[in-house]
């Protein structure tokens, strides 16, 4: 295979007409513990390795003691961008065991199966709604028409946001995260997100609600009887957006995308509504909208034939490894029927995405009520994308609503 010209990762604008894959395609085969070295917009100025197959992804999540989402080395403060984030070792997904295992007991209390269950009826009921006021001949962006309205509108009934604050919240995460930056959220937008957390935490501390915020905002360690303190509390509102919204919002819309491009597979779902649930995993899997992380290594170790030393940017790209030949078959075929499909999508380990249950639900439900509406939907121009290498997926799907079927 030879070899492509080499993509600039640390650069938002590589991932601006989608994620490069042939450029992966070409690291698995032939490079797959690559040198990443610092370009002109690298932040922090430093190389970093990069990790495509799956075997690699899966071996450095599930060993955080060697390689930390917290801090690794003298060099680096940590974090899992490859920027170093000063969230490194305070916020759940910047943190090591034990603070981790604190955090997470934490608000594992408040994401129970039975409270993301509870959830169905509603958001079921919203979906509904929301597909019952689309009508044939409607030209529409179908990212901010249907794909992010019943992740934002589930994540504000899981941090109890009233419904008129919530297109100003989602607009002014959209803002930060296309804001260019290594962080996830950028400076001022994040300060802005994190003050009105304050005052959903007062109002929650001040009378507690039937929500899962309100939970955790009240939640108390098993070995001290502590409470998680605003700081924290804030930082994981401030997480949930871009971590659960966004993520979702992206799926549902790279996943309407895969379909229009995979017609069979839409007519094979619609009439084997039994494939739901491996339609959902493929849809997770095509699009792996959170599409790498990045881990800080803090003992020397080998890889490769590679001395990885301590203090070293490990990234690994759970995009990739979605995409192995070595452990999927057809890797770049979407089948909504695939089995098995152990796919890195919701991460492993002790950062299992935390919202892997509720993000399933939503899926299933949105694309659930899609094909029994009956509504279809044709491209009408070229989709674009998110100018982000983190959070990777559809800004706009231009789309017209063709027919009301029975
Ligand atoms: C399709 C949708 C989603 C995808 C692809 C996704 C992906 C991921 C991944 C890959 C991780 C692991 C991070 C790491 O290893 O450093 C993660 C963690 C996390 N996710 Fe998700 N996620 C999704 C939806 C959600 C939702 C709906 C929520 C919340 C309601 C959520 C909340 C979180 C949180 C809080 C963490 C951090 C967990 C920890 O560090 O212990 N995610 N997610």
């Amino acid at each position: 295979m030879s070899a492509p010209d080499a993509v600039d990762l640390s650069d938002d604008r590589s991932f601006a007409a989608g994620f490069p894959h042939a450029f992966f395609t070409w690291l698995r085969a032939e490079a797959p513990l690559y040198w990443h070295a610092p370009s002109a917009v690298t932040p922090d100025g430093e190389g970093f390795w990069v990790l495509s197959r799956y075997a690699d992804v899966d071996a450095v999540i599930m060993d955080p003691a060697t390689f930390s989402s917290d801090k690794g080395g003298e060099r680096s403060a940590g974090g899992t961008a490859i920027k170093d984030e000063p969230t490194a070792g305070k916020v759940l997904n910047h943190t090591d065991d034990p603070h981790h295992r604190r955090l997470r007991e934490l608000v594992n209390k408040g994401f129970t199966v039975r409270a993301v269950a509870a959830l169905e009826e509603e958001l079921r009921t919203r979906t509904r709604r929301l597909l019952a006021s689309i009508a044939p001949g409607e030209d529409m962006n179908f990212v901010t028409r249907i794909a992010r309205e019943i992740p934002t509108q589930a994540i504000c009934i899981v941090l109890g946001v009233p419904e008129e604050d919530r297109l100003e919240l989602c607009d002014l995460v959209d803002a930060a995260i296309e804001t260019p930056s290594q962080s996830v959220l950028a400076g001022e937008h994040l300060r802005r997100l994190r003050q009105y957390a304050q005052s959903r935490i007062d109002a929650k501390r001040a009378q507690p609600s039937d929500d899962i915020f309100s939970t955790i905002v009240h939640a108390r360690f098993e070995a001290d009887g502590s409470t998680l303190n605003d700081f924290e509390l804030r930082s994981f509102f401030a997480l949930l957006f871009p971590a659960g919204a966004e993520t979702t919002t992206r799926a549902i819309a790279g996943g309407m995308l895969a379909f229009l491009e995979h017609p069979a597979q839409w007519q094979r779902l619609r009439a084997e509504r039994g494939l739901l649930k491996t339609a959902i995993e493929e849809i997770v899997r095509w699009t792996t909208p959170s599409a790498y992380k990045r881990r800080t290594v803090t003992r020397d170790t080998d890889l490769h034939g590679q001395r990885l030393r301590t203090g070293d940017k490990v990234t690994f790209w759970e995009m990739s490894a979605n995409r192995d030949e070595r452990v999927f078959e057809r890797p770049f075929e979407f089948d909504v029927a695939r089995a098995p499909n152990r796919h890195l999508g919701f991460g492993a380990g002790v950062h299992f995405c935390l919202g892997a249950a509720l993000a399933r639900l939503e899926l299933a439900i949105v694309f659930d009520e899609l094909l029994a509406s009956g509504l279809a939907f044709e491209l009408t121009g070229a989709p674009t994308y998110m100018p982000n290498n983190r959070l990777v997926g559809l800004k706009s799907l231009p789309v017209k609503v063709l027919r009301s079927a029975d």
